[in-house]
């Protein structure tokens, strides 16, 4: 059909070579006679040599001239652009401007405007915040628009993306991806790089049926850019359950994809990485492919867990589409005399109840996972003060897809029973009842999210800890979460799915999906949520992680083994390796080598990434302003 047959040098040879695209945007291709003679933008040849120590930076001898530059804007139909951060109309000099500048502070704590920006990600500290917004004390005062990529190509067609990889590779430039922004660990930028804006790729199709070996149903075609919102809408106008992101605005198949990606459904129907059954790629060479578990396997294996930004550019994919499934929640609250602010709606214990009742939630968690639920709860605290002694507050929430509202009110009740029983009065709880999780919450466009500096840590708690709630496993762990907020100071939440190898099914189970996820029941996230901001100092910023490791270590104690969730977790996550990837490192690590033998996705905590360094990174301090150098 549209493509020419191309066979990968290193891996077997495959049989069935089926051309395939999803969306008009993909039609749009690089032709080898676009790049005839110009070596700028010609495809990279497998297998290739080690380069450079370092990438090339604006300002070396060697950075592409204005005049190439704009040579390879023209190969892209005027697709690159250069401008500022927004924040930077706040500073003297050539941009500023009081009303952009306005208009930039009151944004940037929404998603819906960081999103709609290709430079500027949440969690500016993860950049070593280079371009601050003005705060109270202007410790950083400064805005160094160095520190964000250069040029940005804004995608909409399959060939602006082999340009800019094919580009950047040629001239030893780094590479970032930007989707949404939402990654909380600074893998969608970098200092001195050609950003790729994936975030235009939208487009979707319902497949009433779709057949590949081993899959036989309804399926979507989904471009790479729709975010939950916009999955929300198609469910809905499709009358499909698809798996979603949380959360508006997060992308459903760029980081959230390929890091896993759990949704209300996981403990149902397996993490957003299971749902794939075919994707699309732009790979390191600059070609593009499709990948599925006939072709090119070993790419459709890696991109489905094995990290984001990692392994190449996703353009659309094919996913499984289920059945629609109704959607009941049942919320909660409890907390101490003292939790500070509102503390009208809460019902009132002692801190020795307070703890038993979280307890008694987490030991609800196998059978609410069982029944294809899954749990939601965050635990804040305030600070004792010279009247009063630490206060505690325990939100929670049950998910549950395809239960009628009876049925999962009395599925609540022994839960009730056992917080009645401690005291904690919480009466006749009324659950609410969805005919669609789109009916539960679709919003056009958004609402959107909240963008801040808090700097995390993750953890996967093991299904078997929780299988006997009398025994020293729970009790450790139960322990261990206290300690953290209680001695720690810190505020804890956990998500509870359990996206076994049986939910997963096919061909999620033959993924890269980090195996600690398949044996988890629980994934807790602990914030510092006061260490990072725009206003802190270096020596903040490292006492502040080292301290948050610290606590964080009650819980690796608690779960000896286990990993924690590349998504959600640390950018120096200790053993990234064992712990983000688990057994499937060696595999990824010889895929990253042949397929991208050049290192030109790199993303903090990626495959392979410990063999990089971005100049200027400290331990507790991490950049990605600065020149990106291997090790
Ligand atoms: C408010 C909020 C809610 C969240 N809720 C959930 C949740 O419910 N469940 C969950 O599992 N996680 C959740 N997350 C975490 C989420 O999985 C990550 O933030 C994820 O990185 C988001 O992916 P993105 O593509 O939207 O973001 P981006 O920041 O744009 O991208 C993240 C990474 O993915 C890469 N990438 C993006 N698109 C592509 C592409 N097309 N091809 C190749 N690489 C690409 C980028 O290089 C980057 O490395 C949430 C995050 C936030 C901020
Ligand atoms: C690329 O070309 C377009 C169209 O001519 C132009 O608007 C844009 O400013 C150019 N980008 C850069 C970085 O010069
Ligand atoms: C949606 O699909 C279900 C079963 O697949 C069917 O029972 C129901 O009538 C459909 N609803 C609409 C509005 O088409
Ligand atoms: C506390 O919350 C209740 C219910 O949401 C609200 O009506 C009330 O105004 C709040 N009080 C304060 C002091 O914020
Ligand atoms: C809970 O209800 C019982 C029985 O009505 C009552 O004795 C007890 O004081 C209540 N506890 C709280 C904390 O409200
Ligand atoms: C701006 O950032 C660049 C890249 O990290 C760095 O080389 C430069 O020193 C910074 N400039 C200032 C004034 O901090």
């Amino acid at each position: 059909m549209l493509f020419s047959l191309r066979s990968f040098c290193c891996l077997a040879i495959v049989a069935h070579l089926a051309s395939a695209y999803n969306f008009p945007y993909e039609v749009i291709q690089l032709k080898d006679s676009d790049v005839t003679g110009n070596p700028d933008i010609a495809f990279g040849q497998l297998p290739s040599g080690i380069q450079a120590k370092c990438k090339t930076f604006p300002g070396d001898s060697n950075w592409p001239s204005e005049k190439r530059w704009a040579a390879f804007n023209t190969s892209l139909g005027g697709a690159l652009t250069q401008n500022p951060p927004p924040v930077a109309t706040c500073y003297e000099g050539p941009f500023q401007d009081a009303a952009k500048c306005d208009a930039a502070i009151k944004g940037s704590s929404s998603s819906l405007f960081a999103k709609e920006n290709p430079l500027i990600p949440f969690q500016m500290w993860t950049l070593g915040n280079p371009c601050p917004i003005p705060a109270a004390n202007n410790v950083n005062k400064f805005c160094n628009i160095s520190s964000f990529p250069v040029y940005v190509v804004d995608a909409t067609t399959v060939k602006h993306i082999q340009l800019a990889i094919n580009f950047a590779r040629n001239n030893n430039i780094r590479l970032t991806i930007k989707n949404t922004g939402h990654d909380f660990v600074g893998r969608n930028t970098g200092g001195g790089a050609l950003q790729v804006w994936v975030h235009h790729l939208k487009a979707f199709e319902y497949l009433t049926t779709f057949q590949i070996a081993g899959y036989d149903g309804k399926a979507a075609r989904v471009g790479a850019a729709l975010e939950q919102y916009d999955l929300l809408g198609y469910m809905d106008a499709s009358n499909v359950t698809l798996l979603t992101p949380g959360s508006s605005t997060v992308g459903a198949y760029g980081g959230f994809m390929q890091g896993g990606g759990f949704g209300y459904a996981t403990s149902k129907f397996g993490l957003m990485a299971d749902q794939v059954i075919a994707v699309e790629v732009v790979t390191a060479d600059g070609r593009f492919v499709h990948a599925d578990l006939k072709e090119n396997e070993d790419l459709f294996w890696a991109i489905r867990g094995g990290g984001p930004g990692n392994f190449g550019i996703v353009t659309s994919a094919v996913v499984k589409a289920h059945d629609p499934v109704s959607f009941a929640t049942w919320s909660f609250n409890f907390g101490t005399e003292i939790v500070g602010g509102n503390t009208t709606t809460s019902i009132q214990v002692s801190t020795d109840v307070f703890w038993k009742g979280v307890s008694a939630y987490f030991s609800h968690l196998v059978r609410i996972n069982d029944a294809n639920g899954i749990g939601w709860n965050s635990i804040g605290t305030t600070a004792p003060t010279s009247f009063n002694p630490r206060g505690f507050s325990f939100t929670g929430q049950v998910m549950m897809p395809a239960m009628a509202s009876d049925e999962f009110r009395n599925f609540m009740a022994p839960m009730v029973t056992d917080l009645n029983d401690l005291g904690i009065n919480i009466t006749n709880p009324v659950p609410k009842w969805f005919e669609s999780f789109p009916k539960s919450q679709y919003r056009a466009k958004g609402p959107g999210e909240n963008v801040g500096n808090i700097r995390m840590v993750s953890r996967l708690w093991p299904r078997s800890i929780f299988e006997d709630t009398s025994s020293q496993k729970f009790t450790t762990a139960m322990a261990a979460i206290r300690s953290f907020v209680e001695d720690g100071g810190y505020s804890f939440h956990s998500v509870d799915y359990h996206p076994s190898n049986k939910v997963a099914g096919f061909p999620g189970t033959h993924s890269a999906v980090n195996p600690h996820l398949r044996t988890a029941i629980m994934h807790s996230t602990g914030f510092d949520t006061v260490s990072h901001g725009p206003d802190s100092t270096d020596e903040q910023q490292i006492a502040g992680h080292m301290r948050l490791r610290q606590y964080a270590q009650k819980w690796i104690d608690a779960t000896p083994g286990s990993g924690s969730y590349m998504n959600e977790g640390d950018t120096e996550e200790p053993e990234f390796q064992k712990r983000l990837y688990g057994s499937n490192y060696e595999r990824l690590y010889e895929i990253k080598k042949n397929r991208d033998p050049w290192g030109l996705f790199y993303v903090v905590t990626g495959v392979a990434s410990d063999e990089w360094v971005v100049e200027g990174s400290r331990d507790g301090l991490p950049t990605q302003q600065g020149r990106l150098c291997r090790v």
